[in-house]
């Protein structure tokens, strides 16, 4: 039942829900980060996360982690911030990064929650530029 419930909010979910393990490499992907990056999940599945950002966080994103390993600092877990995405046709957004550290059976997993806030930036910036 847990499962069934579990999988119900993540698939009607409006933000992309992404689980990643320690090395980066992507183990979930549901229905809103397929539409939000335009990969379906068995593309994205086993592969690095970074493939979902530009660069230069695309190069260093390997090291992030493994400087959140070293250090057990969180400049991201727990506070958030907005970064930019990458979709598979290769365009950037804005997005609201959220992540969270869990474990499975002793295996440190993170989920991170994507909001693609295009269409915020875009009243903003309309809202500073009738100003
Ligand atoms: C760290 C960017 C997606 C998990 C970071 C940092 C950046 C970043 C810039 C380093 C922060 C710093 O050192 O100041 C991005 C971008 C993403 C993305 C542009 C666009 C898709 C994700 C996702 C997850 C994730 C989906 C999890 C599923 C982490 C973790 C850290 C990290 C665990 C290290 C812990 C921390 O700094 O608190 N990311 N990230 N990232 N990211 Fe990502």
């Amino acid at each position: 039942h847990a499962e069934a419930r579990y999988r119900a909010i993540v698939d009607t979910a409006v933000d992309a829900i992404v689980v990643i393990d320690r090395a980066g490499t992507l183990h979930s992907f549901n229905r809103a980060a397929e539409r939000i990056f335009g990969y379906a999940a068995e593309e994205v599945i086993g592969r690095n996360v970074s493939m979902l950002m530009p660069d230069p966080d695309r190069s260093a994103h390997d090291g992030y982690l493994k400087r959140y390993h070293r250090t057990g600092e969180r400049r991201i877990i727990g506070i958030g911030r907005e970064v930019t995405g990458q979709r598979k046709d290769g365009s950037v957004f804005p997005l609201e990064l959220s992540v969270a550290e869990w474990k499975a059976d002793g295996e440190v997993r993170f989920t991170g929650i994507v909001r693609d806030i295009t269409a915020r930036r875009m009243a903003a910036e309309a809202e500073l530029a009738a100003k």
